[in-house]
């Protein structure tokens, strides 16, 4: 298949993409290549990840998929409704369970439906309680209020539960961005801990390429202390 073809997702459409360089089929592979950079990670935890696993933003290409992850119970939160309808589709047969929720909205009456979204979900799992063994967050801090994010995400995913962080600040599409992103790596190392995670292993990557990306790559994998 070609570029376009692969990178002319639904709902963002290549001839229309108010982007430009930000968002054009460059910047998608640049994208989804740096997202590649937590699978090592994936597979080296692999064994202490469990089998309930929360992927958040997974957008076209997640890192956690039932060829990944065979015999899990793969969520994933997501704010956008062509990705949820993807993945749906592609995985209508497989325990995947796209959910709609907008991490921006995190407090009131939407994140109560985000509850009993992925509540319903544990049900048919015959699961009372919703309690990830891990989770992923790849590329999507500097899109929310990350802190109030991962204050939040404790009480989603077990003690001792494994959460994966891939970020590079100030990278991404700028139109998006929260005010709430981090602003340092040592300001997220700050947070994770003051939060009550333990970090298990951090790694920094320098940039490829400086021009998209003049900041470092953290990836981070840390335990929630309970
Ligand atoms: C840059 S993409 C990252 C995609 C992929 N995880 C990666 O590593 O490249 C950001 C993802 O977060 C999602 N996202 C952005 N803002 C969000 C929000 N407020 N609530 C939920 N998901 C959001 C986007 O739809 C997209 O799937």
């Amino acid at each position: 298949m070609d570029d376009f073809k692969i990178y002319n997702w639904p709902g963002w459409p290549l001839e229309e993409n108010p982007h430009g360089g930000d968002f054009d089929i460059e910047a998608r592979k640049r994208m989804i290549t740096g997202s590649q950079m937590l699978s090592p990670f994936l597979k080296k935890y692999r064994k202490n990840m469990g089998n309930i696993i929360l992927e958040v933003g997974p957008f076209f290409n997640p890192l956690v998929t039932p060829e990944e992850f065979p015999n899990s119970q793969i969520f994933y939160w997501e704010n956008d409704y062509h990705v949820l309808k993807y993945h749906n589709n592609k995985y209508k047969k497989d325990s995947v369970y796209p959910i709609f929720c907008d991490l921006n909205q995190i407090e009131g009456n939407s994140f109560l439906k985000l509850k009993l979204e992925t509540q319903k979900a544990f049900k048919k799992l015959h699961l009372k309680k919703i309690s990830f063994d891990s989770v992923v967050v790849s590329h999507v801090l500097n899109y929310i209020d990350y802190k109030l994010f991962l204050m939040v995400l404790k009480e989603f995913i077990k003690k001792d539960g494994l959460i994966f962080i891939n970020n590079v600040v100030d990278y991404g599409l700028p139109a998006f961005f929260s005010d709430r992103r981090p602003k340092s790596i040592p300001e997220i190392l700050k947070t994770i801990r003051e939060i009550g995670y333990k970090i298990i292993e951090k790694e920094t990557f320098d940039s490829p390429d400086k021009k998209h990306q003049k900041n470092k790559r953290l990836i981070l994998v840390a335990k929630n202390n309970g």
